[in-house]
């Protein structure tokens, strides 16, 4: 994607737009700040998807999630074309949702021929309402509850299980329902050590998540005496915004180690899922693989490491969320108060923050931001963006690169598609932002924006504390 504007010179917003990296066919959304669509246009304003981002502040309000539809399904149809293209057997990539669940992002993955990753009631729900067949879904969580179960049982999804609790009490609901034989995968902790933050790496041994590879023997021959459960696969994910290339390559062929062990007991294991995690691009600084690059590398590993040990192709899936969905969306903010500290930092504060974006308080997450209606502006000034928050720490980009700016400018933070409106709260009783769709210069409403009367919509007021004057 080229910008109608030149690149200044000097460094300014129009830096993050879209490059191709020099040796690569396609341009791979993970590894790129703005979506594929942004352009500056002749008045140095950014649109994205055709549409400028002011003029959707205007229309939609601020804050705003501006997800872009180009983006979204370009990362949808590089995973699922070279799983295809690489893997000799049959495979399937599902959309983890975790990262954004809502109707639309459900339905955009599923028409590209995406499954989906479910870790609960509330997200199978909206999956399902969104039309997403149910043998393209799986039910993951280490805690499931007897009606989330029951939920994924009677939708027909898969249940990837995770623990002997959650096996056992599969079994005694098939036994005392009529509910027939329940399609299941197993989860298990690989033990790979991955650099990423500790709260985000998942298959390390020390983890909630799954059986320990010790138990398999336990676990596989239990298994192979439930005709009620029909084991079909096994699972693991490793972690998340991972950019070494060698934990999934492990990962891979620990897999196929398992699913001959599974054979030995009889167990037909058919899919194998190697979960998610590939990064993506926050800063500059940041040098994810490709998508092409991370599917390729485990396909191949898959299929050398099943022809060594003289295994049938198993069906291969992959859950990636972050590198599906995070560059497709930016959020926009409108900037209001500034307060200069003199020889010590200049705070510029917009009217978002760690409840649209909990990702920096939470895990110190850097972000990268630039001002939709100043694009070309050289970046003069060294400020720290401030959300509205009444908590210190309520800090979206510290010691940010920005032009000089004044209060009603539309701040846009780059890559917020992934665990932002998902892990979105209403703290200090913010109503949640809207967020909308833009393609070939259209905007379409996915999210309304919350109101106040949303946000008392579930309070209750006993009689006896209602003030009577
Ligand atoms: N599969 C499983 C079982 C997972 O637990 C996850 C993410 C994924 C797939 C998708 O991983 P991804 O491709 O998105 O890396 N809130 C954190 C991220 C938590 C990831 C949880 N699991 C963040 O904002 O960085």
């Amino acid at each position: 994607m080229v910008s109608t504007h030149p690149i200044a010179v000097q460094p300014s917003g129009s830096q993050y737009l879209p490059q191709q990296r020099s040796n690569d066919a396609e341009i791979s959304p993970n590894q790129q700040l703005l979506p594929l669509t942004a352009r500056v246009n002749q008045h140095d304003f950014l649109e994205i998807g055709g549409c400028d981002v002011q003029t959707l502040v205007q229309q939609f309000g601020s804050p705003l999630y501006i997800v872009d539809e180009k983006t979204l399904r370009t990362a949808c149809r590089q995973y699922r074309d070279t799983f295809k293209e690489y893997y000799q057997g049959e495979s399937q990539v599902l959309y983890a949702s975790k990262a954004w669940n809502c109707l639309a992002i459900c339905a955009i993955a599923a028409s590209e021929g995406l499954g989906i990753d479910v870790v609960s009631g509330g997200e199978l729900y909206t999956a399902l309402t969104a039309g997403v067949s149910p043998d393209k879904l799986y039910l993951h969580g280490n805690n499931k509850s007897l009606e989330e179960l029951l939920f994924a049982i009677e939708s027909a999804c898969t249940i990837v299980v995770d623990n002997w609790h959650e096996l056992r009490t599969l079994v005694s609901i098939a036994e005392n329902s009529a509910l027939g034989t329940i399609r299941i995968m197993l989860r298990l902790t690989p033990g790979i050590e991955c650099h990423t933050h500790e709260y985000i790496r998942t298959g390390h041994l020390d983890s909630k998540f799954g059986f320990d590879p010790n138990d398999l023997a336990e676990v596989f021959a239990f298994v192979s005496q439930q005709p009620s459960l029909n084991c079909v696969g096994l699972h693991a994910h490793i972690g998340s915004q991972i950019f070494e290339r060698q934990p999934h390559r492990d990962l891979a062929n620990v897999m196929v180690q398992w699913l001959r062990d599974a054979a030995k007991y009889g167990i037909e294991v058919t899919e194998l899922n190697v979960g998610g995690g590939l990064g993506i691009t926050y800063i500059e600084s940041d040098d994810p693989p490709s998508i092409e690059e991370w599917s390729k590398a485990i396909c191949e590993v898959v299929q050398t490491a099943c022809t060594s040990e003289n295994l049938p192709l198993p069906k291969l899936l992959c859950e990636p969320g972050r590198s599906l969905i995070a560059t497709s969306c930016v959020t926009a903010y409108t900037i209001g108060s500034t307060k200069e500290i003199p020889e010590i930092r200049t705070y510029l504060t917009i009217d978002g923050g760690m409840s649209d974006n909990p990702r920096p308080i939470t895990y110190q997450s850097v972000y990268r931001a630039v001002v939709a209606n100043k694009m070309s502006a050289p970046l003069t000034e060294t400020v720290t963006i401030a959300g509205k928050h009444c908590e210190s720490g309520d800090i979206l980009i510290k010691n940010a690169q920005m032009p000089k700016t004044e209060p009603g400018d539309v701040l846009v933070v780059m890559a917020t598609g992934a665990y932002n409106y998902s892990m979105a709260s209403n703290y200090n009783r913010l109503p949640r932002p809207a967020a909308v769709l833009v393609a070939n210069g259209e905007a379409n409403l996915i999210l309304q924006r919350e109101t106040y009367q949303d946000l008392i919509r579930q309070d209750c007021l006993p009689e006896r504390l209602k003030y009577k004057g």
